[in-house]
């Protein structure tokens, strides 16, 4: 895919396809099925690219956009674009400097990077990139263990704390079933001790090593007064990822959420699950203002982080194309996979008359099939 120029030098990948196309050549093909892949028959990992496919928007013209700014501000960090990097485990299998090269890199972009719970760096190292950090957590078994991790994200200067709430057991992931995916032995769980730090290396018979270390250490019964208790443990923003539905949204504000991520994981839990994208503006009406709604899976370019935005959200996750970034070029590849967005978003932006971030809510979007428009014209 990579063309070459008269000078002999790839030229940049010009897109998140691009990066992607790039980073399947470079990475191993169980490691590749681990992160591109999903639940089930990937229904849901389509779903969530064609999602945006069929949404089209209606540009405003003569807005005066000689001045275009992408600047934003997400659960209370500055942001240079309305864009954080999402939670995703083991960088390390991409890359060898791993979540250190991510968060250098989401420095320089100067957007938020979210360490998850299962990184193969611990969050004190990423802390030293001076980036801005959010901390994802799941719901461990070990109640101490979680109360543990909250205090050490604090310690690191992370500026919220994300809980993801649709992992109560992992989604049936077939290419790792069928791979028996392990993690290689430089790649561990780095929050963790003993087994809870290398139970994903052990290939076993069964299948997903990802998967039997996910049971062993999640707790399935997580409810709604665990969220409470959370909430009274940290005075850090306090983000719910992985909901789906306006009820659940309403139960999250209730719990004195500051913000949710409207999510279907990638496509990697339930298979059919309904994108992120679709269910949107009618999460967003139920909750008003009341909190921040982000909403991640299948964004690959600044036009689809506009149609979030003219969906009705504050900002998005960005998952893979993170990934395709460091594998391609370690953290020069992430930061060109942030500096295609900013480029994109931009000209996007001025394209469709909006001088801010803010303005793109206004603008009115149309489903490909139904016709229907949603969002308000007004200015
Ligand atoms: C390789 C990989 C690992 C992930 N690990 C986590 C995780 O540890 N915690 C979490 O909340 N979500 C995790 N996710 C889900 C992402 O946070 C995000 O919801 C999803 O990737 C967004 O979709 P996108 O990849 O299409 O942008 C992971 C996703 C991938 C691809």
């Amino acid at each position: 895919m990579t063309e070459v120029t008269e000078a002999g030098q790839p030229s940049r990948p010009q897109s998140v396809a691009e990066f992607s196309d790039a980073a399947c050549d470079v990475i191993s093909p169980a490691a590749w099925d681990f992160i591109s892949g999903g639940s089930g028959a990937e229904r849901s990992v389509a779903a969530n690219l064609r999602a945006f496919d069929n949404l089209y928007v209606a540009p405003r013209m003569l807005r005066d956009v000689s001045h275009v700014s992408t600047a934003s501000r997400l659960v209370g960090t500055e942001a240079s674009l309305p864009v954080a990097i999402a939670p995703m485990a083991y960088h390390g299998l991409v890359h060898p400097q791993s979540e250190a090269a991510t968060a250098r890199a989401a420095k320089t972009a100067g957007v938020p990077f979210t360490v998850a719970m299962l990184s193969g760096t611990p969050v004190e190292r990423i802390a030293e990139s001076g980036a801005d950090l959010w901390f994802q957590l799941y719901w461990l078994r070990d109640r101490g263990a979680t109360k543990e991790l909250v205090s050490r994200a604090e310690a690191a200067g992370c500026q919220a704390l994300m809980l993801t709430v649709d992992v109560p057991r992992l989604g049936r992931r077939l290419k790792d079933q069928r791979n028996g995916f392990a993690l290689p032995p430089d790649v561990y769980a780095a929050h963790f001790r003993g087994e809870a730090a290398i139970g994903a290396q052990r290939a076993s018979a069964e299948g997903s090593a990802v998967a039997s270390h996910t049971t062993v250490m999640f707790d399935p019964s997580l409810a709604w007064s665990d969220i409470e208790w959370l909430r009274e443990r940290t005075r850090l923003p306090l983000v719910v990822k992985g909901i789906l539905t306006r009820e659940d949204a309403l139960m999250a504000t209730r719990s004195g959420v500051d913000a949710l991520v409207v999510s279907n994981h990638g496509g990697r839990q339930l298979d059919g699950a309904v994108p992120g994208l679709t269910v949107l503006p009618e999460i967003r009406a139920a909750v008003g203002d009341t909190v921040e709604v982000l909403v991640d899976g299948g964004i690959r370019s600044g036009s689809d982080v506009l149609k979030a935005l003219a969906r009705g959200a504050d900002g998005v996750l960005l998952g893979r194309p993170i990934l395709y970034g460091l594998a391609v070029g370690g953290e020069s590849g992430v930061d060109a996979v942030l500096s295609l967005l900013r480029e994109e978003l931009e000209t996007d932006l001025a394209l469709s008359g909006c001088r801010t971030v803010g303005e793109a809510a206004h603008l009115t979007t149309y489903e490909f099939s139904a016709s229907s428009s949603t969002g308000t014209a007004s200015w």
